[in-house]
């Protein structure tokens, strides 16, 4: 079998779009994410080119150990995907919920932050790899309950970027890939279930598949050794940016 890559947030959306579409391409994937049943599930499916590891990437003991805990077959890890996050609310920033901000900040910040400091070692400790952390166009764009979840993809942007500084001469690419709309579950996390609501989002409009976002990341990972793609952005066809908001007395 290929090389190695470890993905977080393998249970549904773009995590899992990216485990099936390495597998497909001959690689193993170290499959991590909460709900261990999807996990298994997705190993019953694929075959031992997954390795499930039940993972919660705010745990930064966890993660740090993470970085051992699969057969030895499946290291060393060759790319990195930082892709477990979610967004919580879209409430103005005087009454959103100060512990959806905390979590999100726990998940998408630091929880990122843990994995690339627990998987670039064994990187440059054999000459190369690969980190592509999931951004978002929220980074760039602010929008209305955008806030702190916009914040941290500011946050893992500027991350990547920075990372790149660092490994440079190392052999290691880092790629900051920027979604815009897409459908997964993540209005469903976003409206904590409500799944009315969450199918709203995507009403009239053809939003970015899990399968558009896997291609991406394959795309990037795949690109001759001389050239690192530093950051995409990608929106659906249907979405583009907002007017500047003027307030009239
Ligand atoms: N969909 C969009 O419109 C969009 C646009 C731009 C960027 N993004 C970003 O894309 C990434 C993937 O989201 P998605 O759209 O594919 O949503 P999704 O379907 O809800 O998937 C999110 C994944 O993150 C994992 N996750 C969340 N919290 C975690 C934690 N504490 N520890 C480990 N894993 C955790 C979930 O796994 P478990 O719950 O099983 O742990 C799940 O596998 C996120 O970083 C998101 O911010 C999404």
């Amino acid at each position: 079998m290929g090389p190695t890559a470890f993905v977080t947030g393998a249970t549904s959306g773009f995590g899992e779009a990216i485990t099936r579409r390495f597998v497909a391409e001959g690689w193993r994937v170290v499959a991590c994410g909460r709900r261990v049943d999807r996990l298994h599930a997705l190993r019953a499916e694929l075959g031992d080119a997954v390795f499930p590891l039940e993972l919660d990437v705010r745990d930064r003991e966890a993660v740090m150990a993470a970085a051992e805990s699969f057969p030895e077959e499946f290291g060393p890890v060759r790319v990195l995907v930082a892709n477990a996050g979610l967004a919580l609310g879209l409430g103005p920033a005087d009454r959103a919920d100060l512990d959806d901000w905390d979590t999100m900040v726990d998940t998408n910040v630091k929880g990122l932050m843990y994995s690339v400091r627990a998987l670039v070692p064994q990187m440059v400790a054999a000459g190369g790899g690969h980190v592509v952390t999931i951004g978002s166009v929220a980074g760039s764009y602010p929008y209305p309950g955008g806030n702190v979840y916009g914040a941290t993809k500011a946050f893992v942007a500027q991350l990547a970027l920075n990372l790149r500084a660092d490994l440079v001469s190392k052999g290691i690419r880092v790629t900051d890939i920027e979604p815009g709309l897409a459908e997964t579950e993540f209005s469903v996390v976003r409206f904590k279930g409500d799944a009315e609501k969450a199918a709203k989002v995507y009403e009239g409009v053809e939003p970015i598949r899990p399968d558009d976002i896997a291609d991406t990341v394959w795309w990037a990972v795949t690109r001759p050794a001389h050239i690192n793609v530093n950051r995409i952005e990608i929106m659906a066809e249907c979405q583009a940016f907002g007017p500047f908001q003027v307030v009239r007395s």
